[in-house]
């Protein structure tokens, strides 16, 4: 097999077994369809990725326009979705392209608040706020915005948040540091500032999360709905646009007698090091006039002013990072790490 688009396909599939039986034996499918391929092909060079070709049929499916595609996913029948997909490909190719043209591929956005409520919590608690307003940037969907509106059970014992939530995580601590465990304050403002916000109350926006996530993953799906459902009830003020023009407007929806947290989730490492110095630069205008908590989850060194803890990116783990910004100083220390975008945690702060 020499064509580079039938080896990326195979490997994609490959690569999903263990994750998603169903995407494996379509992907593999797809590989060795050269009418297949040659109608991905009609798609943009950045766009014939299996992550987007595939959501892009998932989406189809989940909109009633691909019938046979979408009975083979909802029967997790292998053989009879590789051949829908074939089919679906070559039948709609317009509108595949359409649809991958059109949308970027999200990742599942969900389960980040079992890091963010003890760091936000936290960030309350050393500078005495009992309101905060959170500004959540490369929000996406807006999901780590109800941060207080969700309950997490820790398999150390502790549990955080709202324990009659129809939103329940859990997450495993590592170590023997427990967690902070003070309750977050009052949440006055929730703002989302991205450079493509998804709606979740639009249903074509909420119908492509889904379409991102496999067909043959009932757990991630469920969280999911439980987690579009519960932001569908209080939805976040979107402000669309660049991080670094738009975060002005964002402090301005945070009541002054609140703490403005900023919070960042895996979003730093498409900015560039100078991208990511100007969102710096941008928290410490805000704290000219009161102070400014930034809470990151990022991977190791991408959070500028956060520590490293001597830790290398090749670990594959993530650092949780508690920035207060006030008129005269930046103080910024890592306060634990993270595995799995949160499912695994350990506290390194003194509670
Ligand atoms: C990898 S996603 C992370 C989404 C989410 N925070 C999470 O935890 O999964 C990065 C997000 O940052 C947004 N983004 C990238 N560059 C941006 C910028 N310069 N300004 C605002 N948003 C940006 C993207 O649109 C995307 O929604």
């Amino acid at each position: 097999m020499t064509d580079p688009l039938a080896q990326v396909y195979r490997r994609f599939g490959e690569a999903a077994a263990e994750t998603s039986p169903l995407y494996e034996r379509v992907a593999v499918a797809l590989s060795e369809s050269d009418a297949a391929l040659h109608a991905i092909e009609a798609a943009p060079a950045r766009k014939r990725h299996p992550t987007v070709i595939l959501a892009a049929l998932h989406d189809l499916a989940l909109a009633g326009r691909a019938p046979a595609l979408a009975a083979a996913y909802e029967a997790a029948d292998g053989d009879a979705a590789a051949g829908a997909a074939i089919d679906t490909l070559l039948e709609m190719t317009d509108s595949v392209v359409a649809v991958a043209a059109r949308r970027r591929p999200r990742t599942d956005e969900t389960g980040r608040c079992a890091v963010l409520y003890p760091a936000i919590a936290e960030a309350a608690r050393r500078v005495g706020a009992d309101a905060v307003g959170l500004i959540d940037v490369g929000c996406s969907a807006g999901l780590n915005l109800n941060v207080d509106r969700v309950g997490i059970t820790y398999n150390n014992g502790q549990s955080l948040g709202d324990p009659s939530s129809p939103v329940q995580l859990s997450s495993s601590i590592v170590g023997e540091r427990p967690l902070p465990t003070g309750a977050m304050p009052a949440v006055v403002a929730r703002v989302g500032v991205d450079r493509d916000p998804v709606d979740v109350t639009d249903a074509d926006d909420a119908r492509w999360l889904r379409a991102c996530l496999s067909p043959d993953q009932p757990e991630r799906i469920a969280r999911l709905e439980a987690e579009m459902a519960l932001a569908a009830t209080a939805p976040p003020l979107l402000l669309q646009g660049d991080a670094v023009e738009v975060l002005p407007d964002a402090f301005a929806g945070v009541p002054a007698d609140a703490l403005p947290v900023v919070t960042t989730t895996w979003a730093l490492s498409s900015f560039s090091l100078e991208h990511r110095l100007r969102f710096l630069h941008r928290l410490d205008e805000a704290a000219a006039g009161r102070t400014v908590a930034w809470v990151s989850a990022e991977g190791v060194g991408v959070a500028p002013a956060v520590p490293t803890r001597g830790d290398r990116r090749a670990f594959g783990h993530s650092i949780i990072g508690l920035a207060q910004f006030t008129q005269s100083a930046l103080r910024a220390e890592a306060v634990g790490r993270c595995w799995s975008r949160g499912r695994l945690l350990a506290w390194l702060a003194d509670a």
